[in-house]
């Protein structure tokens, strides 16, 4: 009989796509994704531990989840809690011991024994009622081997994990203390999973990695690829109309990364390259190895050899030891890049991270006007650039369908959201004698562009 599993995801993409491959190991196992928690045999929280307060929403949503399984008939003695990702990977023997409702805890680098983990469970709860499963190592390359490739892509567009931890040490960031050391999966491996996608349907492609653009994959020939170079391998693979890669750090953004934007057309015009801080002062507190005028350079190059790429970025406001001056770099950085669109967060103290013991810690108001005013700048200049499109046309992949009758939703080349009337052309396929959107699904338009607002464009199918 098949069983119901229930995934919560927060956070990130990779955490998506790691989602997405728990469901893929379950399945074998006679599991089938449901979307609410009610009823489900298994309910997975597959946790983000970046920025404030990760582990209280978890606690919360644990606590939800007890009340839930305490109202079944049977006392929920089938349902299994397992708590996965960054929060289980950084507090996992805590979490253990605060909610003992929670069966399984398992990091992010051990997600193919989750059908182990789930028979050792069953087995402890049969022996003593209760059952308490922990794995959270860090066996790095085993994880990829392990994972079934059979994901159904319901989307057009994927995500495909290349490269997973981080070397960096970011003065404010756990991620390499969660995701552990940098890792790069081998090139035919990564070819094999794409060409995959490809086969099932899938036009675009995101290449995902903490780190992405520091990918040096095993070449199976005694050496390693770089990112630019997968690229090129993975814009030979037929269907594959589109290629996109995150997040990148600027140290690691080569000439050949660059080239890869002029040469390589599938490779689309948009980059998130996050800075954080436009003062060189803060940029070194936060050890991010590079300086605001090498950040200028790299921009620089890369607006040469592609002239129209739109540009994102993270920014962290309230550094410790941040100065009004400091912040004015930023803003200051941010009015020359002029980004197409960007995320912006107040500095938190995660604990364990080096900038977390500062002792000059930016006042809490003093990070709220900040944060107001970036993200004042960055708006305007988001809506300056959806403007720029109106009354012309652009490449849309049509992924779902809107909210209003007539509408389908999908991505521009530069990851805008792009609303597109089908009223017109709907005609024009009820005269041919067919009349469904669905035709029009994971298909690549042209679109005239008539508005654009803050976070999306909207346009007619020509
Ligand atoms: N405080 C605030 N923002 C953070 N980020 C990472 N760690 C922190 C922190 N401690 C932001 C960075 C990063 C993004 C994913 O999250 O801007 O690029
Ligand atoms: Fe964190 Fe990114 Fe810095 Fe790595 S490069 S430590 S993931 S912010």
């Amino acid at each position: 009989m098949s069983k119901k599993l229930f995934i919560k995801t927060y956070g990130c993409q990779m955490n998506v796509y790691d989602s997405n491959r728990m469901a893929d190991v379950l399945k074998p196992h006679g599991y089938e994704t449901t979307d609410e928690a009610e009823g489900a045999d298994l309910v997975i929280l597959n946790t983000c531990h970046i920025r404030e307060k990760a582990a209280e929403k978890v606690y919360s949503e644990i606590g939800r989840l007890r009340q839930q399984k305490d109202a079944r008939p049977d006392g929920g003695k089938d349902m299994y809690i397992a708590v996965a990702g960054c929060v289980a990977q950084a507090e996992g023997a805590e979490m253990m011991r605060r909610a003992p409702v929670v069966d399984m805890v398992l990091g992010p680098q051990t997600y193919h024994r989750l059908p182990d983990m789930l028979k050792s469970a069953s087995e402890m709860r049969a022996k003593t009622g209760k059952s308490r499963v922990m794995d959270t190592d860090f066996p790095a390359e085993a994880k990829f081997d392990h994972l079934p490739k059979e994901s159904d892509f319901k989307s057009k567009a994927a995500f495909l994990t290349v490269q997973e931890g981080c070397d960096k040490f970011c003065a404010f960031c756990v991620v390499p203390y969660t995701r552990g050391a940098e890792y790069s999966r081998p090139v035919a491996d990564v070819l094999a999973e794409a060409k995959n996608m490809a086969a099932k349907g899938v036009v675009e492609v995101t290449l995902l990695g903490q780190n992405v653009n520091a990918y040096h994959g095993d070449n199976g020939a005694g050496g390693t690829t770089s990112l630019g170079e997968l690229i090129r391998r993975v814009a030979d693979i037929d269907g594959i109309e589109r290629i996109r890669y995150v997040t990148s750090h600027p140290r690691d953004m080569d000439e050949d990364l660059i080239l890869a934007h002029r040469d390589v057309e599938k490779c689309m015009p948009y980059l998130h390259l996050p800075v954080q801080s436009g003062s060189d002062a803060i940029l070194e507190a936060m050890n991010r190895k590079h300086t605001r005028d090498e950040y200028f350079r790299i921009i620089d190059r890369l607006r040469e050899v592609r002239p129209d790429l739109a540009l994102s970025s993270d920014f962290i406001v309230g550094f410790p030891g941040e100065t009004d001056e400091d912040f004015e770099q930023t803003m200051d950085l941010v009015r020359r890049v002029n980004y197409a669109q960007a995320y912006s967060f107040k500095y938190s103290p995660r604990p364990g991270t080096p900038a977390s013991l500062h002792e000059t810690q930016v006042e809490e108001a003093v990070k709220s006007e900040r944060l107001a005013a970036l993200q004042a700048l960055l708006n305007e200049q988001q809506v300056a650039f959806n403007q720029s499109f109106i009354g012309k046309t652009m490449d849309v992949l049509l992924e779902r369908t809107g909210k209003q009758d007539g509408q389908l939703i999908g991505r521009s080349a530069y990851l805008q959201a792009v609303h597109v009337d089908l009223t017109k052309a709907e005609k024009t396929l009820a005269e041919n004698g067919k009349s469904t959107y669905s035709d029009y699904m994971g298909k690549l338009v042209r679109v005239q562009i008539a508005e654009g607002g803050p976070n999306s464009l909207r346009g007619e199918l020509i």
